[in-house]
């Protein structure tokens, strides 16, 4: 399992919902986790391990020994979001070292599903519904940079023509 990069098609496609919840979804998640602590992330969707289902796993403490704080949300939707929104720095694994400034809810209430499909409901605040935010839009084929101001995206455009170059350069050599 790799992570997929920025400009690669598996970012923006469709992703299915999760229908068999049995041991390979264990794996799935196991495997994610471990990538995911591995580059220091906080948060990882499937179709940035090139898998395009509507599976997410994250850790706020980004903490391997916190296993406590792992979440891992099947098909997950937001049944309410706050008006009042905040400002905050976010990165993504499928972007590098890219980073930039993305306005959200602040709060938000979700319904989903558990690694077992039983049915979850969660209030999330701040961090964490931030984080949950970011990979909801991976389900959906969105991503941080669509998010981003106009200032802070024009601060990254050169390193995100940079990895568009180095994806036509990979494609071009395989
Ligand atoms: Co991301």
């Amino acid at each position: 399992m790799d992570i997929v990069l920025y400009p690669d098609p598996r970012l923006r496609a469709k992703n299915a919902p999760v229908t068999n919840f049995d041991a390979e979804l264990e794996a799935t998640t196991r495997e994610m986790f471990k990538l995911m602590y591995s580059t220091k992330g906080v948060g990882l969707a499937a179709p940035q391990v090139g898998l395009n289902i509507r599976l997410m796993v994250y850790n706020p403490s980004g903490s391997e020994k916190k296993t406590d704080d792992e979440v891992v949300l099947c098909n997950p939707k937001i049944a309410w979001k706050s008006k009042v929104k905040e400002d905050g720095q976010e990165g993504c694994l499928s972007f590098l070292n890219i980073c930039g400034q993305v306005t959200r809810p602040i709060s938000i209430k979700v319904q989903a599903q558990g690694l077992n499909g039983e049915p979850v409901e969660v209030e999330l605040e701040e961090w964490e519904a931030r984080i949950f935010q970011h990979e909801l839009d991976h389900l959906d084929g969105i991503l941080f940079i669509d998010r981003m101001s106009p200032a802070s995206k024009s601060l990254v455009k050169g390193d995100l023509e940079d990895m568009v170059q180095e994806y036509k350069d990979q494609l071009a050599n395989s």
